[in-house]
């Protein structure tokens, strides 16, 4: 070191030692009074540690939405905190709460969504998919959020159950929460009740785990049916998101467990108890005309299937487009690529594994062989359990572009409620060289499911 460097350095040395000495006789937290730059209104918080207070009834949003302000937006040698207490936070706004980093979130309560529709309807934030819309926008990087197992998000979904009356993807209905460009997080045993609609999405982004986590949709009014309980209450969607790993969860929902829409890779579904609903799915996709999107290296495994529709179902939009999304669309391009899907046990399943390429505008039938999208290299492998239909698989791809690479293997395990036998029926359609089965015969109906 120079001796002009030295020089320079001296008044730092200096002031710091004076500091060093005089904080023996003070604690940390009576310091931050002196430290305006680093201290929180609260005075003696921690300057990075929120603890957020609720609002009584009224809207607890903005309470919400300065905490993460304060203490979400952290480096990695300090990373900051955000308590929400055991209590009922009451939330009446939206609420965009994007860009965090290095931040734990503790929920010991609940945030539970008001029940104003048109406010919803007319406020509800741009998801970037499909049109759909969100109350909460959330999202950032290396975010470890904790509910441990009691902290819940209530979206007080029966209103919306009741108003939307069967109404498919209702516009403005708003999702539960987005999680938005978020990359290197762990969400780990929060609770999900009532989604006003889809539960979650998980939109550009990477390196996620979501663990523990249980979501129950359940409409306690009108009867449990394919179409109208519980409509739209997916338990998550992926869209634009890479190694996102959904591990230990619990879905009770009228709708899709968890579906894997455009752009998805490297998924993992794993140790996964599902209800009600309609299974796994993969996609919908190639809604977008013209569009090249994928679905890569999805792996679910050990899942099991309580009452529900199917184990797994495959979607794709027709290769005619007509009406624009969500409820319109087609021509989409791309593909489904290694997706594998094992070790299923099935318990009163009324259907096991299907594929359509028939998805079109509200339903519409016909033009299932005209999709360009192609599925390729599906494994499934290794169910058991119970089912109440006669058919195994229902495969119906599309000849502009069949399915390629399908494997449906040591599928013995299931046999039928009604006679104990083993579902003897595949039902394909443009399905090239199948592997572990053969086909007997085409499909008995055109299935639009959306
Ligand atoms: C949270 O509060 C509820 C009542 O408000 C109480 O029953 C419950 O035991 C509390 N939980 C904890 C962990 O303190
Ligand atoms: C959410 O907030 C971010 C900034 O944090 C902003 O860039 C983005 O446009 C906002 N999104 C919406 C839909 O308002
Ligand atoms: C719900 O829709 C059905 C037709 O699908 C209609 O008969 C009924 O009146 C509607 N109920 C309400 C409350 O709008
Ligand atoms: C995938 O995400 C997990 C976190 O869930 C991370 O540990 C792992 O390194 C990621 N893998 C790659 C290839 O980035
Ligand atoms: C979901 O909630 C309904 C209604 O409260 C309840 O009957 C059902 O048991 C719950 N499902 C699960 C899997 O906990
Ligand atoms: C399968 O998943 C269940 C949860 O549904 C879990 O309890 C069990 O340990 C898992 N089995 C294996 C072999 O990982
Ligand atoms: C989706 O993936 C395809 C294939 O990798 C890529 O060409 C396209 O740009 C991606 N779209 C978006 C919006 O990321
Ligand atoms: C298929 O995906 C799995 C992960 O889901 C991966 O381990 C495997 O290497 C992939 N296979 C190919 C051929 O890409
Ligand atoms: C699928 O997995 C294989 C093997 O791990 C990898 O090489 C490939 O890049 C993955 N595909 C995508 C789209 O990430
Ligand atoms: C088949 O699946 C069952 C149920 O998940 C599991 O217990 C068993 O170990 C699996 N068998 C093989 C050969 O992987
Ligand atoms: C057993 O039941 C299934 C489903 O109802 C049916 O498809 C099949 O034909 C039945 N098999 C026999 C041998 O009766
Ligand atoms: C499919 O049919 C062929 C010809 O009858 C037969 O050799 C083969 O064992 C069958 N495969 C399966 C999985 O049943």
């Amino acid at each position: 070191m120079s001796r002009v460097q030295y020089l320079l350095l001296l008044p730092v040395l200096l002031f710091a030692s004076f500091w060093i000495c005089k904080m023996k006789f003070l604690d940390a937290a009576a310091l931050l009074p002196v430290l305006p730059a680093f201290a929180s209104p609260a005075g003696l918080e921690r300057p990075n540690v929120c603890v957020v207070k609720a609002s009584g009834g009224n809207d607890s949003a903005p309470a919400i939405i300065d905490a993460f302000q304060r203490c979400g937006h952290n480096s990695g040698e300090n990373r900051g905190k955000v308590i929400f207490g055991n209590e009922t936070y009451h939330v009446k706004s939206i609420m965009n709460t994007t860009g965090l980093s290095n931040v734990d979130i503790e929920l010991h309560g609940t945030l539970l969504w008001d029940t104003n529709i048109p406010y919803w309807l007319n406020h509800s934030l741009p998801v970037g998919y499909q049109n759909q819309s969100s109350a909460w926008l959330f999202g950032g990087e290396n975010i470890r959020w904790d509910g441990f197992g009691v902290g819940t998000l209530d979206g007080n979904g029966q209103v919306w159950y009741d108003f939307i009356n069967g109404t498919n993807n209702y516009p403005g209905r708003p999702h539960q929460i987005t999680i938005a460009g978020t990359k290197d997080s762990i969400f780990d045993s929060i609770r999900f009740v009532q989604s006003q609609m889809w539960t979650m999405t998980i939109i550009h982004s990477q390196n996620i785990l979501l663990e523990g986590i249980y979501v129950n949709s359940t409409d306690t009014k009108q009867q449990v049916g394919f179409d109208f309980s519980s409509l739209n209450t997916d338990g998550a969607d992926t869209v634009y998101a890479d190694n996102i790993t959904f591990r230990g969860w619990t879905v009770d929902n009228g709708d899709d467990s968890i579906s894997t829409k455009a752009n998805s890779t490297n998924i993992l579904i794993e140790d996964c108890d599902f209800y009600t609903g309609l299974g796994i799915a993969i996609g919908s996709i190639g809604q977008y005309d013209g569009v090249f999107e994928i679905v890569e290296n999805v792996t679910a495994r050990n899942i099991t299937i309580n009452n529900m529709r199917y184990g797994a179902y495959f979607k794709t939009w027709t290769g005619v487009s007509s009406g624009y999304p969500p409820n319109g669309g087609g021509g989409g391009l791309g593909y489904a690529a290694n997706v594998t899907l094992e070790d299923f046990v099935l318990k009163n399943a009324s259907g096991i594994l299907a594929v359509t390429q028939c998805t079109s505008y509200n339903s519409a039938s016909g033009n299932c062989d005209t999709s360009k999208f192609h599925i390729r290299d599906l494994t499934s492998r290794n169910w058991t359990g119970t089912t109440t239909s006669g058919v195994m698989a229902d495969v119906q791809c599309s000849a502009a572009s069949p399915c390629t690479g399908v494997v449906i293997d040591e599928m013995d395990g299931i046999v039928t409620t009604t006679n104990s036998t083993v579902p003897e029926i595949y039902l394909c359609d443009s399905v090239i060289d199948p592997t572990g089965f053969n086909c007997t015969g085409e499909p008995w109906e055109e299935n639009p499911r959306r």
